[in-house]
Order: C-alpha cells, then sequence, then structure tokens
C-alpha cells in the first residue's frame, strides 16, 4: 500500500524540497516547492507550483518557473517568496549559473504563467556588499512595511560566516541594499531561507541554520536547524535588533526551509518536512519529499506557538472523544486508508508509551522524571551513515501538564506539544498499520483528561 501522505503536500513525481513563494493572491492561496521533474533527487531546480483554497487540500498545478536564461540555466531557481503588487503575482527567486547567484523575478497576471523579468537579474554582484560571495547570495523574502517593500537575502561572508542582507524597492525595479539584518560566523555555517511575520510590535525572524552545532543533547540535533529570534528591524540601518535568543522553530527529524505567509489576518508557516543528505525511502514511489502541514503561528512571551489550521476539520469522517478515564493499557482502532489526528491532554505528564504503528516502531515514551519526551522510528540512514532513529526533547520546568495534538498521515507526522510550544516533524517507513496504543510505564495507571480522536479523508470529502 502506498505510504504517500493524504494531507502533506508532495510532488506527483520527482523531487521537492523547499516551500517557496507562500502567497494569497487571486483569491487563492499558492504554495510553490523547489523542484527537480526529472529525478527523485536533487537537480536543476524548478518551481513547482500548488494551489490551494483552505490551505488543506492543494492541487498540483505544474511548472511555474525552470532554467531557461543565461542567470539561471545551470542549476535553475533556487528558493524566493511571492507577492501581489499592482494585480500582478511576482516571483522573487534566485537564479544560479556560472557561479553566481543572482535576484531575479517572474510576473503573471493570472496566477497560471509567469513571464520573467527582462530587468533580471534585479539585485546581482554590483548590489552586494564587498565582504560578501556572489555564489552564495540567495533565497529573497520580500514583506512590506508602510509603503516600502524589503528583501531579506542570504549571503556567506568572505572569511567565516553569513548573514541575512536587506535591500528595500517601491517599484520592484531597482532595488536598494539597506544593510546587515543579522550575522553568524562559523566555518562551514549558513543562515538561509530568512522569512518574518509580524505580531503587534514585535517582529519574528526565521532562517534555517546549515550546520549549526548542538549546544546540549536536546536541541539542534539536525546537521541543519531551523531558528526563530524575536526583535525588531530597524529600517535605516537593516539591523535586527533581537530582544530574545534564538531558538529552534521544531526538533524532528524532518523539518528544513519553513517559509511564513500572512492573509486574512493570520499568520502560517509551512516547512520542508525532510533533511538534506538521507536515503529517502519514497523513492520507490517515484517522489521524493513532502511539506509539513501548514500551521497558523501566533506568538505569546516572545515564545513562537504553531497549530494546525481549522479547515482540518472539515475532513474528518469520524471523531471519538473521550474524557476523563484511567488506563493501564489504551487503544484506538484505526483504518490504514486514511489519515489520523490524535489530539491528548493529560493533567499531569504520565510515565507512558504512545505506539503509533502495530510493529511498535514508532513511539514516543514519556518520562515524567525528567520531563523529557523520546521519539523513536524505523532508522534512516545519513549518507555519511549516521543513524536518524531516536530523538529526545526536553519540556521546561513550568510544562506541568501535557497535550499533544498529532496529525499522523501514513508516513509523515506533525507533532504539536504543550499548545504548540514545541513542535516535532518525522518521516517514518514501516509496513505496520497505524494506531494508536498507549501503555503506562509504571504500576500507576494514567490518566487521560481528554482524548479526541479524527479520521481525515481528504480526498473522500473533496469528492462529496
Ligand atoms: C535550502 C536551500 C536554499 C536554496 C535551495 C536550493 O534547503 O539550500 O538555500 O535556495 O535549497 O534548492
Amino acid at each position: 500500500m502506498s505510504k504517500r501522505p493524504l494531507l502533506h503536500v508532495s510532488p506527483k513525481r520527482g523531487w521537492i524540497n523547499d516551500p517557496n513563494g507562500f502567497s494569497y493572491a487571486f483569491g487563492k492561496f499558492y504554495l510553490f516547492a523547489q523542484h527537480n521533474p526529472y529525478d527523485t533527487k536533487w537537480g536543476p531546480m524548478h518551481w513547482i507550483q500548488f494551489e490551494s483554497t483552505d490551505l488543506v487540500v492543494f492541487n498540483e498545478k505544474g511548472i511555474a518557473l525552470q532554467p531557461s536564461e543565461k542567470y539561471d540555466h545551470e542549476f535553475g531557481c533556487f528558493s524566493g517568496s511571492a507577492l501581489t503588487f499592482n494585480h500582478k503575482h511576482i516571483l522573487l527567486y534566485t537564479g544560479v549559473a556560472d557561479e553566481k547567484q543572482t535576484q531575479c523575478l517572474a510576473i503573471s497576471t493570472d496566477g497560471k504563467k509567469y513571464i520573467k523579468s527582462k530587468l533580471n537579474p534585479v539585485i546581482s554582484e554590483n548590489d552586494l556588499p564587498n565582504d560578501h560571495l556572489i555564489k552564495d547570495f540567495r533565497d529573497p523574502f520580500v514583506f512590506k512595511k508602510e509603503d516600502v517593500y524589503y528583501v531579506l537575502i542570504s549571503a556567506r561572508k568572505e572569511n567565516n560566516g553569513s548573514s541575512i542582507l536587506m535591500y528595500k524597492t517601491l517599484d520592484f525595479k531597482t532595488f536598494t541594499y539597506v544593510g546587515v539584518s543579522l550575522s553568524i560566523t562559523g566555518e562551514q555555517e549558513m543562515i538561509e531561507c530568512p522569512a518574518v511575520f509580524f505580531d503587534n510590535d514585535k517582529t519574528v525572524l526565521i532562517y534555517s541554520h546549515q550546520f549549526k552545532v548542538p549546544e546540549n543533547k536536546y536541541e539542534y540535533q539536525n546537521v541543519h536547524s531551523t531558528m526563530y529570534v524575536v526583535g525588531n528591524f530597524d529600517y535605516e540601518t537593516g539591523a535586527f535588533k533581537s530582544e530574545s535568543s534564538a531558538r529552534e522553530i521544531d526538533n524532528g527529524f524532518d523539518f528544513y526551509a519553513p517559509q511564513t505567509l500572512t492573509a486574512k489576518g493570520k499568520h502560517y508557516l509551512v516547512a520542508w518536512q525532510n533533511m538534506w543528505d538521507r536515503d529517502y525511502p519514497s523513492r520507490t514511489e517515484g517522489y521524493a519529499g513532502n511539506l509539513t502541514l501548514v500551521r497558523e503561528l501566533s506568538l505569546k512571551h516572545n515564545r513562537l506557538y504553531q497549530k494546525f489550521v481549522p479547515n482540518l476539520s472539515n475532513y474528518y469522517t469520524k471523531t471519538q472523544i473521550i474524557n476523563d478515564a484511567e488506563y493501564e493499557v489504551f487503544s484506538v482502532p484505526v483504518d490504514k486508508k486514511y489519515a489520523h489526528r490524535y489530539r491528548l491532554e493529560f493533567n499531569r505528564v504520565n510515565e507512558a508509551i504512545l505506539y503509533f504503528t502495530n510493529d511498535e516502531k514508532v513511539s514516543i515514551v514519556i518520562n515524567a522524571t525528567a520531563k523529557t519526551l523520546t521519539f523513536n522510528r524505523p532508522d534512516i540512514q545519513n549518507t555519511d551513515g549516521s543513524s536518524t532513529k531516536v530523538r529526545t526533547i526536553k519540556l521546561e520546568e513550568n510544562d506541568d501538564k501535557l497535550s499533544l495534538d498529532i496529525v499522523f498521515d501514513k508516513s509523515a507526522m506533525d507533532v504539536l506539544i504543550n499548545n504548540g510550544k514545541y513542535s516535532f516533524s518525522m518521516l517514518f517507513y514501516t509496513n505496520a498499520s497505524p494506531c494508536l496504543t498507549i501503555k503506562s510505564l509504571t504500576n500507576e495507571k494514567f490518566k487521560i483528561k481528554n482524548l479526541t480522536y479524527n479520521q481525515i479523508a481528504p480526498k473522500e470529502v473533496a469528492k462529496k
């Protein structure tokens, strides 16, 4: 049986990585992704297009951008963002050719056909501060503040480290360099794929950090991590003045290059649900790569909270609710044809193990004393041979209660913990059937305050 997720965006065939151009235009949501149509591995980059009206079901619409010009013919059209300007849908992307990464535009009047601008590249080496390198200058993220459009772009420094640079434009013809927003040092390290959203008077800056060195055994366990920092830009100098230290957005095995969208007063995030340099078992089904579910973002006390979009409930085909119960072992029977949502609320952190597949290979172990959650999955190898099978995250001292909101979708699982204060995204490949079985790990029964189970059938409901 196919392990292709039902709800998570994946290409019909070929490879995808980063989400791109997440935007609202012509009355619908647009989401693109880095795509190689010719193979199930990374190759010349195209933008594949998906559309949605509810941020749950996305329909594949074909290829929006492909390598074609002297500035993008070689490695293609790298990551970027989108917005509507003067009733036109504008894609900003990085063209890669001849050891140069330059910023380019593609414009559409109908959201179907995208035409590359004659002005391309609109930001190139002449606009780059001279201690940064044109060979690694990419991932433009555009946003509007007052009447000015700002673009954040990642750039590697000549000596050790990298920056996010700020540019501005009023007309998408002339772009002016503003300054350095953020910088890091570190030999191989590069911060890429910037994104932002604004919550009242706060700005949340999101980026992906290649080769982030782990600071402890619970965080930054991926080779590459994703981070957010809260503060504000100084729009005169470009500098980001942070009010808090950077935090990891998602502690899971598979999460990278998230992109944000603010539409109709809500903030959303979607990420690539994978990681570089892994074996990608879905290749046997003719594709590699999927995106996370879209999540709604909010900020409380400078902390990012994530939740699944409410429209998910439009696709429920079954619901089961249990309140205030005690168990030694508890099981919800589920049908393998569907996706499943499990919402669990515990009054305290119980010692328990949750199995999600009947071969017991996909599980979460809750350790009440250490206040940790340990995620297990069948092994997926890195190309360097290292294993990515077990990972533990630690709750904070003030996390007395535990709530889990889990969408289990064939081979993809998004776990939001304690109202989305923590998140954990992962893929897994096993031939076993899905289930939810919870076992106490002590002599005591575990107490469930509330368990809500939903069966989700996007295609069936969409057909009705
Ligand atoms: C991040 C990234 C981007 C780049 C794209 C290329 O995953 O390396 O920096 O634009 O992938 O596909």
